[in-house]
């Protein structure tokens, strides 16, 4: 077996393992086997691991640097691009319970040492292998005739210093507004064993809940980001979500997590509230394209 065909068969694994949990994690040291495989080099992995150190600021939240970007999915072409600058909004309606629900934030954008980075644009690919063609409940108000994807690529760092405490998920229990979540870990600093625990609960959960407040019988899986490129798969409109707080383990200097979420869904139909956000034109000034693939033989969901 070729080393493309043997990570051809993990990703299927793992995509039978996402449609059968609704979940999946894949460890680092697995991903970075696969992404290799789909065109990540040593010198980029190397390089990713450290991009969040160019993150200046976040509308909203003082304990984080965040940096955000618009990638379409074309399966049409096979391609994904990126995708024109537009503002970012997640409100109640997604499940999305914070100070700055409904409010339109304007994120610092993704520059190229990022979306030129082959083994993000590795990840990329390896997240349409695991999502495409699963079904999914449907949310309200997004267009699933359409059989284009819209993901935001979110770059976070999460920062603990002294009085300001590191929150990955100040909003408690919640959904990300989307059809399929993916988040990976670049990495942290003088970071405690216990910080940082995501949690899966059921829909009934309700929105909000801090993650030490919620109801046990609730919960689904959690999952630990720990390692390099530690990854999870959630289909977000089918459990909800929360993450523990970022403790500092040496309180005299500064804590951080670094972690890029991917949140993929549908175009938004009429009458979505991110309707006027939600352009498929490519970006003028940023402009990337990467080669999409397809698993020969994905299983049926
Ligand atoms: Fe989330």
């Amino acid at each position: 077996m070729s080393n493309y065909d043997a990570v051809t068969s993990e990703i299927t694994e793992i995509r039978s393992t996402y449609i059968r949990d609704r979940f999946a994690f894949v460890p680092g040291t697995q991903l970075t086997r696969i992404i290799k495989e789909l065109g990540a080099t040593d010198d980029d992995l190397k390089k990713l691991a450290s991009v969040s150190d160019g993150l200046k600021s976040d509308p909203t939240l003082p304990f984080r640097k965040t940096r955000t970007g618009r990638f379409g999915f074309d399966p049409r072409s096979m391609r994904v691009r990126r995708l024109e600058f537009q503002p970012f909004m997640l409100s109640m309606e997604d499940d999305f319970v914070r100070h700055d629900s409904g409010q339109v934030r304007i994120f610092d954008e993704i520059q190229n040492d990022l979306q030129l980075n082959t083994a993000l644009q590795a990840l990329f690919v390896f997240k349409f292998l695991v999502v495409e063609g699963v079904t999914v409940t449907h949310r309200p108000k997004l267009d699933y005739d359409s059989d284009q994807w819209i993901c935001t690529l979110l770059n976070v760092r999460t920062i603990t210093d002294g009085d300001l405490i590191g929150e990955p998920a100040l909003e408690g229990v919640h959904s990300d507004g989307v059809d399929h979540t993916m988040t990976t870990y670049l990495g942290s600093e003088n970071m405690t064993d216990d910080s940082a625990v995501t949690f899966l609960h059921d829909m009934r959960e309700v929105n909000g809940t801090r993650w030490h407040d919620t109801n046990a019988d609730l919960l689904r899986a959690k999952a630990q980001h720990r390692d390099f490129l530690d990854t999870c798969l959630i289909v977000d409109h089918e459990s909800k979500h929360s993450v523990s707080t970022l403790y500092a383990a040496d309180k005299s200097k500064p804590a951080t997590r670094d972690l890029l979420a991917f949140l993929t869904r549908k175009p938004v139909a009429e009458g979505h509230h991110s309707h006027a956000f939600d352009s498929l034109k490519p970006h003028r000034e940023l402009p990337m394209t990467v080669g999409l693939r397809l698993l020969d033989s994905a299983p049926s969901t």
